[in-house]
């Protein structure tokens, strides 16, 4: 499969969202993720449901929601109502991980579960062909603009191969600190969905830049 480019609204000019959402529309983008942090999982807030609905409001594009919260199962019901298409949820956040994919699942939402930097791809043994999507975290969750951690290709490597044993079909994102200069590198060791905030949203001309993601030279 080609690879699909996620651009991050976390890096969006807030106050001229539905400005930013049209461009979105109008680009390459395939999905648009939404970064949900609540400041206990992780140390930054972000926005919530007003935002999100907003946002659904004049998006083409399926909302990918990562919830960087404790407590996800809480609020499950009320991403989807809200907009949510694709539900990642933190395994550091989930006790009982296999009722909350579950749980995403009956709601009719694509069911992720992302990996913060330390986490082992093999703690998914026994939960990968339940998975639509695993987000390899490539920097520490909570905010945009940080710089790429280079373990994250080892990680990507594990999970291609668990993918391809197990759950061929399985979206392999990869989020934090993606931009030109990594997009090839990524791909080829199997990230099959790119997250970025700040080199689409920083770029002169955005549309561009997705434009360059999607069809790296
Ligand atoms: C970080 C978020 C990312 C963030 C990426 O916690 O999960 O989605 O928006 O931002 P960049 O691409 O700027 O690293
Ligand atoms: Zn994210």
């Amino acid at each position: 499969m080609n690879h699909l480019i996620a651009p991050s609204i976390l890096a969006a000019d807030f106050a001229n969202m539905q400005r930013d959402i049209e461009m979105l529309n109008q680009s390459e983008a395939d999905w648009i993720h939404v970064d949900i942090m609540d400041g206990v999982f992780v140390p930054n807030i972000s926005y919530g449901f007003p935002v999100l609905q907003a946002v659904k409001k004049y998006a083409e594009k399926p909302l990918d929601v990562h919830l960087m919260i404790v407590d996800p199962d809480r609020y499950l019901k009320e991403f989807q109502q809200k907009g949510a298409d694709g539900i990642t949820v933190h395994f550091e956040a989930c006790t009982h991980l296999h009722r909350t994919i579950q749980g995403i699942k009956e709601l009719g939402c694509r069911a992720g579960v992302a990996l913060n930097p330390h986490t082992p791809v093999a703690f998914l043994d026994d939960i990968i062909e339940d998975l639509d999507l695993v987000l390899i975290m490539s920097v520490n969750p909570g905010f945009g603009g940080q710089k790429f951690i280079n373990n994250t290709y080892k990680k990507l490597h594990d999970l291609k191969a668990l993918s391809a044993a197990r759950n061929p079909n399985l979206f392999i994102e990869v989020d934090g600190g993606v931009g030109g200069q990594n997009v090839k590198e990524l791909v080829n060791a199997g990230a099959n969905v790119l997250v970025a905030g700040n080199s689409v949203f920083s770029a002169g001309d955005q549309a561009l830049a997705i434009k360059n993601l999607k069809n790296p030279q």
